[in-house]
């Protein structure tokens, strides 16, 4: 779990949100495909500790905003792969990638709707729109492995819920099919 390399990767993002705010603008927008939003560094890597991420081998994130939770998973598991939309999220995953010399990690600019998920151990989303408009569908399709939830909001509604974990206030559910 490589607590030197979190602490690197946590210093990068949160320069990243300080210099956005000494901007005046938030970690925090629209996208054009729902908004951009993050949960706390430490509280990710807090929450794939507690859900033994170690036992998975290949994460997806779909929709994968700045990079911050595929950059904390490629600590944990042999493959983190990062899709997402928005240019300037993108470019910030691999110029945060670069800095701090992640090898395991994979991002592509790209819709998530063109790329295939199964077989991967996990699937994370933190949903930026309700699931029923389109990404329920695909992933009762095409999940092999778990699909982790993060956040309150826009939950599957034909997903099993298998496990979770509160992550100062931040809900993470686990769901098979
Ligand atoms: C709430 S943010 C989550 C970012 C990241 N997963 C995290 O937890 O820090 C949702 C992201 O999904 C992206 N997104 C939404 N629909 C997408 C699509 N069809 N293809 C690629 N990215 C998409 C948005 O641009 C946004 O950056």
């Amino acid at each position: 779990m490589k607590p030197e390399l979190f602490q690197q990767i946590k210093k990068e993002y949160d320069d990243f949100y300080k210099i956005l705010l000494s901007k005046g603008r938030l970690p925090l927008r629209t996208t054009g495909r729902g908004f951009w939003g993050h949960v706390p560094t430490g509280d990710i890597y807090n929450a794939f500790k507690q859900l033994n991420l170690q036992k998975h081998e290949t994460f997806l994130d779909l929709g994968s905003g700045d990079g911050k939770v595929v950059l904390i998973a490629s600590l944990f598991c042999k493959r983190a792969v990062g899709i997402e939309m928005d240019d300037e999220l993108f470019q910030k995953s691999l110029e945060i990638q670069k800095n701090v010399g992640i090898p395991n990690a994979i991002f592509f600019n790209n819709n998530f709707y063109d790329h295939g998920i199964s077989g991967f151990d996990t699937v994370f989303v933190y949903p930026g729109e309700p699931m029923y408009r389109g990404l329920e569908k695909k992933i009762l399709n095409e999940l092999t492995g778990k699909l982790v939830h993060c956040g309150h909001h826009f939950h599957p509604e034909n997903l099993k819920k298998q496990n979770h974990c509160l992550i100062n206030g931040t809900l993470f559910t686990v769901y098979t099919k």
